[in-house]
């Protein structure tokens, strides 16, 4: 096929991948390719000296910090997941915040009012709205069919032209997940994450960005939150985190916390639990209780690709286990 200039719009030819095209859910936000470059251009553009991070979080969050040579001091979390807050923040400091499988807005609320320098990252909370004047980042791929993409929420801009980034080498996964199994796609998917790492900060791809455009928000959140009900109102009585229905506004997964090991069992039944996040183990001694919540919590999936019959097939296995 000749080439000629990209403006020139192609006729004919060969039926492109259709998408729906719809709106996203946060059109006006700043879009970049990864939440990790997201809070590397809100510590750049703050010009931050330390960031205080929860030692309860993924730890390509220090990829930016490190990248930066920005210093880190980790702090710890109560029963509750809200941060315990037993230092003082400078003013060239800020607090990283993390909105815990998107059960935590209120926490969120209260920290917007009471710290200055607060970064909330919302990639376990999609559709947890951005507080105005709050720096609010958020990972697509965690949520949605993608392989990347991030909203950024920011105060103050940079003037650097950022080109676009391309996914289409890392979105194998998420085809071979239709066309053959998720299983059989896992490889894939571990590779295209791998492939995230230590990446310049872009826009978001195209491709990230058209799949975005085709999805509908309203119907993912409100099964988000119907099967969120189902397995608290099954398992709500023996899961030792407190969880507060209120707060509950699309949620990623339902967080069970049990003194028992059952992550792996699930996974022999074919509901694959997620850990979060296995670096916390190195980072933690084991009387911590992140070291604790990372051993027990369970993530179980509650999200738009489940009814309500996957979800009782979830609380029978469960309730056998505990
Ligand atoms: C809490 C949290 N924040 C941020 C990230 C980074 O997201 P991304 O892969 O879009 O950089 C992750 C995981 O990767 C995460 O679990």
């Amino acid at each position: 096929m000749r080439h000629y200039a990209r403006r020139v719009k192609a006729i004919g030819g060969y039926l492109e991948l259709q998408l729906p095209s719809g709106k996203e859910y946060y059109p006006d936000l700043i879009k970049l390719n990864t939440a990790r470059n997201a809070l590397e251009y809100i510590v750049k553009v703050n010009q931050y000296s330390l960031v205080y991070v929860p030692y309860y979080t993924c730890e390509v969050i220090l990829e930016p910090l490190k990248k930066l040579g920005v210093t880190f001091h980790f702090y710890t979390i109560d029963k509750n997941l809200d941060p315990i807050i037993d230092f003082k923040i400078a003013p060239t400091e800020c607090l990283l915040y993390t909105n815990y499988f998107g059960i935590k807005q209120t926490t969120v609320n209260r920290l917007s009012r009471s710290i200055k320098n607060l970064i909330i990252d919302n990639s376990q909370a999609f559709f947890a709205k951005p507080i105005r004047g709050i720096d609010t980042f958020y990972s697509c791929r965690k949520f949605f069919g993608v392989s990347d993409g991030a909203y950024l929420q920011t105060n103050i801009l940079l003037s650097t032209k950022f080109e676009r980034d391309v996914s289409v080498w890392r979105v194998s996964h998420l085809l071979k997940s239709i066309d053959l199994s998720v299983e059989e796609g896992y490889q894939d998917y571990l590779e295209s994450r791998a492939s995230l790492s230590n990446g310049a900060i872009k826009r978001m791809s195209k491709l990230t960005e058209r799949v975005l455009k085709g999805i509908d928000y309203e119907e993912c959140k409100s099964i988000r939150i119907r099967n969120f009900k189902i397995i608290h109102e099954g398992l709500g009585r023996y899961n030792t985190l407190f969880i507060n229905l209120e707060n509950i506004d699309g949620p990623m997964v339902y967080p069970f916390l049990i003194n028992k090991k059952i992550r792996k069992k699930l996974i022999d039944k074919r509901i694959y639990i997620a850990t979060y996040w296995p670096n916390v183990l190195k980072w933690t001694s084991e009387r911590m209780f992140e070291n604790y919540l990372t051993e027990h919590l369970v993530g179980i999936p509650i999200d738009h690709r489940y009814n309500e019959e996957d979800m009782e097939r979830i609380l029978n296995i469960v309730k056998q286990m505990i």
